[in-house]
């Protein structure tokens, strides 16, 4: 939800000087839908509900067509502009059309006629206002992509932030968030979902991301399209916590990004970076990775441990622990697929926490199946099966089947309490130990809604 009172808080990020709202477009309320922006070297658009700090006029004029469109009152052109020619996926090769690419050129089944598709495919959000989420996702981010999109909390990267996540309900009501790299929003809906008295400010450079994020996630954060490698917008300390999952690997100027999150966060902030990519293994689309200490030497300003990935699922999974006294050992760092990085300047932090994993459900939490099960369901028992859309995000996801079972039974009734946001005081170990193992997740009903 964006507000005039947020837009006055920010800055250019390339000039320096203070944004001031120059035009709203459509009725004047609390939240603006759309708009231009006005710094000392730009005009940035807004549109529904974005903001976006990235410039698109050529090297040596301001001209911005979808700002030029907003000030014809052409809204529809402008996102038309917004989605099909600046989104990084749009404009060319963004990273979902690179790493197509590349498994077509490795010859992986599939790949090619994807990438292919990809490229085809209209990108044509606002021909889909009533459109389901799932189709929704098969046109603008078709294939492979919109089953990983649909199935995040099937995929070990996801699961494995969700502990970390939760470090965030530490933060005293009112500390701002910020989530960088956020993707279509699943994080975020988590955050908002648990920590509500969190205000969440959600960045990402692509403005499709953001949109599905805003229609079928977030509704109520603030929402910038911003180019994380580039200063960024945000006043002195503004921030209580930083979040930045399976990112930070796809940004080549991390010192810099590191330095400007020094400035604009709390001296005592929570520094969350689940799912860095190791440059030590082999990754499918590995982005710009570094090496364990090659991240350490970036964060180095801050202090902080970094811990293998898996480690992190398996202790949250097994026992529902977060063992932040116990980073991994640099031999274990060193053979990692993935990395967590956790960063503070909390006394008293790194200690085992085995209070998170509650905070993932309470009595009034509308939690969901999670939508890698199919359901069968009689008056009595719901059974769930374990149901991969394809053996390629299977292949993709194997780490998890250690984990999430197979099969489960839950009892129908217990289901529709859930459903209805109404659990019974003693539907709640059954419900914890559920949500500890990802059966039960924390996903919007009517974006997940099943037929
Ligand atoms: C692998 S996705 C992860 C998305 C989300 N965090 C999740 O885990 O579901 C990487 C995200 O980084 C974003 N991204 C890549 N480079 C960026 C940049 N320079 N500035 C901002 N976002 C960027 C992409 O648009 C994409 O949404």
């Amino acid at each position: 939800m964006l507000t005039p009172a947020f837009i006055e808080e920010l800055h250019c990020p390339y000039c320096g000087s203070g944004l001031a709202l120059e035009r709203v477009i459509g009725p004047r309320s609390g939240q603006i839908e759309h708009g231009i922006v006005r710094c000392g070297c730009y005009r940035y658009p807004i549109i529904d509900g974005i903001l976006i700090l990235r410039q698109q006029s050529g090297p040596a004029d301001t001209h911005d067509a979808r700002v030029e469109h907003l000030m014809a009152g052409n809204v529809g052109q402008a996102r038309h502009r917004a989605m099909h020619v600046d989104a990084p996926l749009a404009s060319g090769p963004g990273w979902w059309h690179r790493m197509l690419s590349r498994a077509a050129a490795h010859g992986l089944p599939m790949a090619g006629a994807l990438a292919r598709r990809q490229s085809a495919r209209p990108q044509n959000l606002e021909a889909h206002a009533d459109v389901p989420f799932a189709e929704l996702l098969e046109t603008l981010r078709p294939g492979l992509y919109a089953q990983y999109l649909y199935h995040r909390y099937a995929n070990n990267s996801f699961l494995a932030s969700v502990a970390p996540l939760l470090l965030l309900g530490d933060l005293a009501p009112g500390q701002r968030v910020l989530e960088l790299t956020c993707g279509i929003g699943h994080s975020a809906f988590l955050m908002q979902a648990l920590f509500p008295h969190l205000p969440l400010v959600a960045t990402d450079h692509d403005f499709v991301n953001l949109s599905i994020a805003r229609r079928h996630f977030i509704p109520n954060a603030q929402l910038l399209c911003l180019d994380a490698e580039a200063p960024l917008p945000f006043a002195e300390h503004s921030f209580g916590g930083v979040f930045c999952l399976d990112g930070f690997h796809y940004l080549r100027s991390k010192v810099a990004l590191v330095r400007e999150l020094n400035r604009i966060t709390e001296a005592e902030a929570l520094w969350l970076f689940p799912h860095l990519h190791n440059a030590r293994a082999e990754n499918f689309n590995p982005g710009i990775p570094l090496e364990p200490d090659q991240y350490r030497h970036c964060f180095a300003d801050v202090p902080h441990r970094i811990f293998a990935e898996s480690s992190l699922l398996s202790d949250f999974f097994v026992d529902g622990a977060l063992r932040l006294d116990r980073p991994s050992p640099a031999s274990d760092l060193a053979q990692a697929q993935n990395l967590t990085l956790i960063g503070t300047r909390r006394h008293d932090f790194w200690r085992e926490r085995a209070d998170l994993a509650p905070r993932l459900a309470s009595r009034s939490q509308r939690l969901l199946v999670n939508p890698i099960y199919s359901i069968q369901a009689d008056e009595a028992v719901t059974r769930l099966t374990l149901s991969w859309p394809s053996p390629r995000l299977q292949d993709e996801c194997r780490e998890v089947e250690r984990y999430l079972p197979k099969t489960c039974e839950l009892d129908t009734a217990l289901l529709q309490r859930l459903r209805a946001g109404d659990l019974l005081d003693s539907d709640l170990a059954t419900v914890h130990e559920l949500v500890r193992k990802f059966v039960l997740v924390n996903l919007p009903l009517p974006t997940y809604t099943r037929p």
